[in-house]
């Protein structure tokens, strides 16, 4: 008979058989897996755990502060908050090419990850949120050749290169049995329910060169979009919803004047593990609602649009 509480207690289990009385550093991210695995091993180990999060100033409105305040002050867990957004964007400037840009923080993610993991005394594992869909993320379609689709930072050669063993209590699940053990674990549904958030953040989010005005934009966009979708109870219907700022500035017209700003798209996708994904058939009224409050609260955003692309042949992410 397999539960949730029985897995809890499983991996509990294990993860004590794994670690002994050693220490564990845990990456955070600021996502629901990363933060179910280090409560896991919490849990598990207690202050034998220490999370490190890097903060590659990609991340959403406000997300830095509620990550460190649940952790460090709701569930007493030392965490570093390594805020290294000035490093990352540096190297990101003149960088447009997606691959490059994946490839690009991962390396970062590495160099500061480790730089701050050696603060800590003694560490002999590392702990990653790893899901299932990320170990066969290779796709392979209808029986064609396997076809790596993007790079995840998320599966590196980090324990290798830090001589660190792994420890991955969520290997074998998907995302939905993520969310059934953090529930397990007391996580508070509001942050569980949380749509998935990419490793690469933001940055995945603004096809071509980023800046940091253009991530400014974005933030405030995506706080609109994410507010109107809540206050019109269709969060939890909807698996990630999410604004990407386009590498493109339209005319319009506003009051008297002209301006020639950015365009973005909204994007909304129901879906099971992530795999494939249906844009979401929001009504016309949504939309036009929406895009009206996008471009009169958030200066720099004339023009919305609506992503109405599947998962395939289009990715969740636009890049
Ligand atoms: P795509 O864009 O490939 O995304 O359809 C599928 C799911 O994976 C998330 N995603 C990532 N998650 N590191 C992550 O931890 C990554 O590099 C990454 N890239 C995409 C995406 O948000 C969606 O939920």
């Amino acid at each position: 008979d397999w539960t949730m509480a029985a897995y809890r207690d499983e991996a509990i289990e294990k993860i004590r058989e794994q670690v002994g009385d050693r220490q564990v550093i845990c990456g955070l991210s600021g996502g629901v897996d990363s933060s179910v695995a280090a409560v896991l091993i919490h849990e598990a180990i207690g202050d034998q755990l220490t999370c490190v999060f890097v903060d590659h100033g990609l991340l959403r409105l406000g997300e830095a502060e509620e990550v460190t305040t649940m952790f460090r002050d709701h569930y007493n867990i030392p965490l570093i908050h390594a805020d290294e957004s000035d490093l990352f964007l540096g190297e990101l400037e003149g960088v447009s090419d997606p691959e490059q840009k994946r490839k690009t923080i991962g390396r970062l993610f590495i160099d500061v990850f480790q730089k701050h993991a050696n603060e800590i005394e003694n560490a002999e594992f590392l702990a990653q949120g790893t899901l299932y869909p990320d170990v066969i993320e290779s796709v392979s379609f209808s029986g064609g050749p396997s076809v790596t689709i993007k790079s995840h930072h998320n599966v590196g050669g980090l324990p290798e290169k830090m001589g660190l063993k792994l420890v991955e209590p969520l290997r074998e699940l998907f995302k939905d049995e993520v969310r059934a053990l953090g529930r397990e674990l007391g996580l508070p549904q509001s942050f569980i329910g949380r749509h998935p958030f990419p490793g690469p953040g933001l940055a995945i989010r603004c096809p071509g060169e980023i800046t940091k005005d253009k991530l400014d934009i974005l933030r405030k966009a995506d706080a609109v979009y994410i507010d109107q979708i809540r206050k019109h109870g269709l969060y939890d219907e909807i698996w990630q919803a999410f604004v990407a700022i386009l590498p493109v500035r339209t005319v319009g017209v506003m009051g008297d004047g002209r301006t020639y700003d950015y365009a973005c798209a909204l994007r909304a996708v129901t879906s099971v593990d992530g795999m494939t994904a249906d844009y979401y058939p929001f009504s016309h009224e949504f939309l036009g609602e929406t895009a009206t409050r996008i471009i009169n609260e958030v200066k720099g955003i004339n023009r919305v649009t609506y992503d109405i692309t599947s998962k395939p042949p289009g990715t969740i992410e636009w890049e």
